[in-house]
């Protein structure tokens, strides 16, 4: 008997992690599960530490390039309602890493609870959110966290206050530790408010940003130096291509996987914008999105 005989129910072999990606583009997943519950999870990671494999979570697959090759080991999602939860007492808000951001935020509307509004229009869940502190330059979600709860490579659950989890731009320490939920501390104000704050932060944002085409948001970190997209931009990368993959017109920190597009593609393209920025302008960008 194998190992993944185990799981019966929980366990799928060979599974296309493209349709699970904002890119749409990809490989496989060696091994792929959806557990249940809590204790599934844990019964699964525990399983797979025992075997070597390798765990890799799952979000919205919004900041992830998959190569073709795939993934070895296990690629675990969360959708589960055990995971996607959201519990609201008084100005604090609880919500499992599989709960989709904007759902997350629809929630402190209703209850006219301030924070994370700003954050409208980032397509990931609450866990992806977290992992990467996923934010803009008005608010970063690390912002408002308190707390975290996490489930370590042998299943056991710990949680981790916020002022531990190593938050920069587009960075934490929680690499290694799966996202099981994180808390937040808010502030009272109308519904109104943060709705139509919501509102003109989501506006903004698809003003200036191409959200309905296949990316994965903006491939490169900011420098100190500028925005990257202002360095791209001025290197006159808009519109360069490699076979399916493409510098968008509409914002240049952003590729564009038209259909056809395989994930070759996206990293020349990513290492030819790298090379002509350096080469211009003596800056090394530094890649955001996670390559598999
Ligand atoms: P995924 O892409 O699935 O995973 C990202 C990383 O997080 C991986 O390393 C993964 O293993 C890890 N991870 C996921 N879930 C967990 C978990 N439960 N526990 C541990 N690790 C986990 N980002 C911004 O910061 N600001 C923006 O304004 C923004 N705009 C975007 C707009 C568009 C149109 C798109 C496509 C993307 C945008 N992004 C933006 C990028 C992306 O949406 C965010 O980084 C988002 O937080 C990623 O969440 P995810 O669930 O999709 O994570
Ligand atoms: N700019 C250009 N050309 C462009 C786009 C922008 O020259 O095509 C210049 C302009 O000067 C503009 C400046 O760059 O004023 C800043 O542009 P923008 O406000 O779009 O901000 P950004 O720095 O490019 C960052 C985040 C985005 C986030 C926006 C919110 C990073 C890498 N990017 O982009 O996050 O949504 O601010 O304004 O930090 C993501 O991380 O995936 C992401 C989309």
């Amino acid at each position: 008997m194998n190992w993944w005989d185990e799981f019966p129910s929980a366990i799928r072999r060979g599974v296309p992690l493209a349709g699970y990606t904002t890119f749409g583009i990809g490989g496989p997943a060696e091994f792929f599960a959806e557990p249940r519950s809590i204790a599934e999870l844990g019964r699964l990671i525990r399983r797979c530490h025992e075997e070597g494999l390798p765990v890799r979570l799952l979000g919205k697959g919004s900041n992830l390039l998959v190569q073709e090759a795939g993934v070895a080991g296990l690629v675990v999602r969360l959708p589960a309602p055990q995971f996607s939860h959201v519990e609201v007492s008084g100005n604090r808000l609880t919500a499992g890493a599989g709960c989709r951001l904007e759902a997350m935020i629809s929630h402190t509307v209703r209850r006219g609870l301030r924070g994370l509004e700003c954050l409208s229009g980032i397509p990931g869940t609450v866990g992806g959110a977290v992992r990467g502190n996923a934010g803009t330059p008005l608010a970063e979600i690390s912002g408002a966290i308190t707390a975290m709860t996490l489930m370590g490579p042998t299943g056991t659950i710990y949680d981790l206050p916020a002022d531990q989890a190593g938050f920069g731009y587009r960075r934490s320490n929680l690499g290694g530790w799966i996202i099981l939920a994180a808390t937040f501390q808010l502030e009272e104000e109308s519904s109104e408010s943060v709705a139509q704050r919501r509102r003109v932060c989501f506006q903004a944002k698809r003003r200036r940003q191409p959200l309905a085409a296949r990316s994965a948001g903006c491939v490169f970190k900011n420098p100190p130096e500028n925005s990257a997209s202002f360095f791209i931009d001025r290197a006159g990368l808009k519109g360069t291509r490699v076979g399916g993959a493409r510098v968008s017109d509409v914002h240049a920190n952003y590729v564009i996987a038209d259909l056809g597009t395989i994930s070759c593609d996206v990293l020349c393209l990513m290492a030819i914008m790298r090379r002509r920025v350096q080469d211009q302008f003596g800056i090394v960008l530094e890649p955001e999105i996670v390559v598999w």
